[in-house]
């Protein structure tokens, strides 16, 4: 709509004297009359209305009102006592500017302002309104200031529609029932300098999007949910702007940031959270600074001394190393802080590591010889960590020993620990240490392995390890996804994309650790990683890795998991005879799938239709055993999922090994991605692949960390990805999923599909969820391009997906010519294709644990697909009515409200 009435307010500036002025005036007067309306619906509706409002008399001249040419500017009725409601007529003043009605008692729906073009302000706090509907800030593009607070409003979470409203200064809805994260778009929109979203029920963390953003006021404290807001606050070192910043009461964690660019803080205000690392002199110095907060968290090291006209409250529940202002800490403390602060200051250390003498007390990772002054040995195997050595692990001259294996750093192994003169063990194994191995002593014993880039100086970037099955460069990591593109009007859209494309570049410079750290889900603990044995340990028969196309696919050995009866009647068996008469008599005519495992047949049985997966016996392999097969029939019990294809059953006579599933009308992702011939398999569109590309997060996410236990799919592709008749998809083929949280079930079997495989489980075969995370970022990209990972025809620059991706998104024109051609592309489109794509990068970052969580995955995809799906959609995890329902509540509200909800909208959008 911008565009049209810019264009008129040119005609209106260019032609002062309308030749046809007078029509105007008879248009005119309809609206006076439309004004009237609205506010003699207004006098009804509220109660305690001021007592010169008599109908009959010019609404004009009411108090609270003003008006500007007959039509109502502004409603200045603040702290009135007024009740009752406002009527949905409203948004018919369409002149109106500024709406003060703040503390007074109007309750019920607030209806929609939307489309008041003019409304600058906007203040309905402290009143008693029941809820915001979806539109509410549609069309507001002049709004300034808006407060919501304190209204018992029912849940909702901050519409996109807001980032259109590109004048906002302030933003105001504390204790107003807000769920979600925290939109990016607030980073983005110039003006804003309040922001107010305290005793919320939020969740995740301070967008990336935050740095370098306007906001001299940020209230984030006190949510309200179980979760809280999340994450590391190093954000806040670039919101140079801020005054005041209270996070209070919620559960960020990691280290303050330097802030020593925040020239103008004054109040700051981070107690009761879980942060850690040492208070930045930067902080304590700070000449702006008056109010200082940081109690109840795990501070570590000195106990900040800040000048006396501070008023700070830092003792309370911290671990300092002393509580007196200025005393410094022990040596050894120093050196140990300086150990943690590699790692980024992780929070088991800092909860341990209390007082000012590290041999005195339980503290993790350190011993100590027998008198408790040296520090023998540093161990900090199997801890997660992330991060560098830090070369003052030197100036523990005593140290003996340095276990750092199984975690996951970088970076080198220091020169100064060749100067530790009692050094016997250093056993940095299965982390990913690159450089040069400093000139240790013959005495030394050295455990290096599984580290792929020892021994190489990559320039940090670009260099993939050496003999790499792929060169996924990570030269071009792009920023996580949301960062800075959310939506702006839509004359300026093309400008955002550009900045957009210059933030992912800007981004893409910074280092893998602080990338990791953008995460919204920084505090999860990482998913334990599970290692295989070195590949030589690998039976040759056992490495299969092939592409297989068709209807799913699992090799034999898998399929005789299922089906190997084990007197346990864990899932339910189904006679041989009925799987016959389903498949009438397996009937080549109802084969809907072949490949290496075997034959899938389609069936009926009592009505339902259904999926028959057929093992062939010369494919079956190499019988595995009892326990392996109780596990994989653990895995069926314990992930059910409406994302993840239902096991009907199975069956087992003689030779014969037969699963039955629910059938999956749409075939996989992979046929309507690739082998598209119109009738069959029509290309999808943009809206349907993003659902799909939800479905699937979900149904991983699901595996990874709701269900039961941990598991990984480890064989995730479109070829696995199943579609319904309503096109939503389901992930099959369980046959290679792993349970992720036992040692004892670390399989040193390497699988999976070539393109999809993650770098480090191609090359060391480890396996973590991550691994997953790739493949579905690899999914990503063909879901935006239309084209297979590995793509022989074309040249071989271009022949894998994920490299020529990612050497595309950094310029718009070359990425459009790798977006898939049948995608009508809109602005809107194209900002969404943005997005995933910026995800997509993001999953197949190089480093494992550079790439998201599935669940980070879901946060990201979610308010895009709900850009595209009415809003009423509801998309619970734990919904209790059946697909079936939910499918056609769904539907006929897309047949209603989805076009509603863009009516209106100058660019119709195209599915
Ligand atoms: C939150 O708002 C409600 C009204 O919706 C009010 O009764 C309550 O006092 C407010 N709570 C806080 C902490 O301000
Ligand atoms: C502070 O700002 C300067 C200049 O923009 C920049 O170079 C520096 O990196 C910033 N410091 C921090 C800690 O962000
Ligand atoms: C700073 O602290 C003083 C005293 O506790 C308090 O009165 C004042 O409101 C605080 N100012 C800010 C901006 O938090
Ligand atoms: C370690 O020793 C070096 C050289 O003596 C010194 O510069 C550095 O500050 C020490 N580090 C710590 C954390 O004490």
């Amino acid at each position: 709509m911008g565009k049209e009435e810019e264009e008129e307010e040119e005609k209106r500036k260019h032609f002062p004297f309308h030749p046809f002025a007078f029509v105007f005036l008879l248009i005119i007067s309809p609206a006076i009359a439309k004004d009237g309306d609205v506010m003699s619906d207004l006098a009804k509706s509220l109660t305690n209305v001021p007592s010169d409002w008599k109908s009959g008399t010019d609404f004009c001249k009411w108090s609270g009102i003003a008006c500007q040419g007959g039509q109502v500017t502004a409603l200045n009725l603040a702290q009135k006592s007024l009740s009752g409601n406002l009527p949905d007529s409203i948004n018919k003043l369409g002149s109106l500017q500024t709406v003060n009605l703040q503390r007074n008692q109007i309750s019920g729906l607030l209806p929609s302002f939307s489309n008041l073009g003019s409304l600058q302000k906007l203040h309905l706090d402290t009143n008693a309104f029941s809820s915001l509907p979806p539109d509410f800030f549609s069309g507001l593009t002049s709004l300034q200031e808006v407060t919501l607070d304190d209204n018992p409003f029912s849940p909702w979470s901050i519409p996109d529609d807001l980032s259109k409203s590109d004048s906002l200064r302030e933003f105001s809805a504390s204790n107003a029932s807000i769920s979600g994260t925290i939109p990016d778009f607030f980073g983005v929109l110039s003006g804003l300098e309040d922001l107010r979203l305290s005793y919320n029920n939020l969740t995740g963390g301070i967008p990336l999007s935050f740095t370098g953003s306007s906001i001299k006021n940020l209230w984030l404290n006190n949510q309200q949910s179980g979760e809280k807001l999340t994450g590391r606050i190093d954000v806040i070192g670039g919101m140079n702007q801020l005054s005041l910043l209270w996070l209070q009461s919620n559960s960020f964690s990691g280290p303050i940031p330097d802030v020593s660019n925040l020239t103008s803080l004054s109040s700051f205000n981070v107690r009761d959270n879980q942060l850690t690392g040492v208070v930045p002199p930067s902080l304590t110095s700070s000449h702006s600074l008056q109010n200082a907060s940081l109690s109840n968290n795990n501070f570590q090291g000195p106990f900040p001394a800040f000048p006396g006209g501070v008023n700070a409250d830092v003792s309370k529940g911290n671990n300092f190393c002393t509580d007196m202002a200025g005393t410094p800490c022990d040596s050894r403390v120093n050196v140990l802080l300086s150990v943690a602060a590699g790692f980024g200051y992780p929070d088991t250390l800092a909860r341990s590591w209390k007082g000012n003498n590290p041999c005195a007390g339980p503290w993790t990772g350190v011993v100590c010889d027998t008198q408790g002054n040296e520090i023998l040995v540093l161990n900090f195997a199997n801890q997660h960590f992330v991060g560098t050595i830090s070369p003052d692990i030197a100036n523990l001259t005593s140290l003996n020993k340095l276990l750092l294996s199984n975690n996951n750093l970088t970076g080198p192994i220091p020169d100064s620990l060749t100067g530790l003169k009692s050094l016997q063990l250093l056993d940095a194994s299965n982390n990913d240490l690159w450089g040069k191995v400093p000139g240790f002593d013959k005495s030394v014993t050295l455990k290096l392995s599984g580290n792929p880039r020892i021994g190489t100086e990559p320039s940090p970037g670009t260099a993939g390890p050496p003999g790499s099955l792929q060169s996924v460069g990570s030269g071009s990591k792009s920023s996580p996804s949301g960062d800075g593109s959310a939506g702006k009007s839509r004359s300026s859209s093309g400008l955002i994309v550009g900045i957009v494309i210059v933030v992912v570049v800007i981004v893409g410079c910074l280092g893998g650790l602080i990338y990791y750290l953008q995460c919204r889900k920084k505090n999860t603990p990482f998913k334990p990683i599970i290692r295989a044995g070195p590949p030589k340990e690998l039976p040759d028969t056992q490495l299969k890795i092939g592409i297989i196309n068709g209807y799913g696919n699992n090799t034999g050995a898998r399929n005789e998991l299922f089906s190997q009866g084990s007197g346990e009647d864990v899932l339910s068996t189904i006679p041989i005879e009925d799987i016959r008469k389903a498949t009438d008599n397996f009937n080549e005519a109802n084969i809907i799938g072949q490949g290496g495992f075997g034959v899938v047949y389609k069936g009926e049985l009592n009505g339902t239709e259904i999926a028959v997966k057929r093992s062939e016996s010369e494919s079956m392999g190499k019988k595995t055993g009892v326990a392996e097969f109780e596990a994989e029939v653990h895995v069926l019990q314990k992930t059910r999922h409406r994302h993840l294809v239902s096991f009907l059953g199975y069956c087992r006579d003689n030779n014969e090994k037969l699963l039955v599933y629910e059938y999956m009308p749409e075939g996989t992702l992979g046929q309507h991605l690739f082998d598209r011939d119109c009738g069959k398999y029509c290309a999808l569109n943009w809206r349907q692949r993003l659902v799909i590309a939800l479905d699937v997060a979900r149904g991983i996410e699901y595996l990874h960390s709701l269900a039961q236990e941990s598991f990984i799919h480890r064989d995730l592709k479109p070829s696995n990805i199943l579609l319904g008749k309503d096109l939503r998809a389901k992930v099959s083929d369980f046959g290679l999923v792993k349970l992720a949280d036992t040692e004892k079930s670390v399989m040193t079997r390497l699988a999976g599909t070539f393109g999809y495989l993650a770098p480090e489980y191609a090359l060391t075969g480890k396996v973590s969820t991550k691994v997953d995370v790739y493949a579905f970022g690899v999914i990503l990209m063909e879901i935006i391009t239309g084209r297979k990972v590995l793509d022989e025809s074309l040249a071989e620059e271009d022949s894998h997906l994920v490299v020529a991706f990612r050497r595309r998104i950094i310029n718009k024109e070359k990425f459009l010519t790798i977006v898939d051609s049948s995608l009508v592309l809109d602005e809107k489109a194209y900002e969404s294709i943005l997005q995933v794509s910026e995800l997509a990068c993001h999953c197949t970052a190089r480093e494992a644990n550079q790439r998201p969580t599935m669940g980070y995955a879901v946060q990201v995809l979610s308010p895009l697909v709900d850009q595209w799906v009415p809003s009423s959609f509801q998309y619970e995890e734990d919904s209790s009515m059946s697909l079936a329902s939910e499918l056609e509540k769904w539907q006929s509200d897309s047949d209603s409200s989805l076009f509603a909800t863009y009516k209106g909208s100058s660019s119709t959008s195209h599915y």
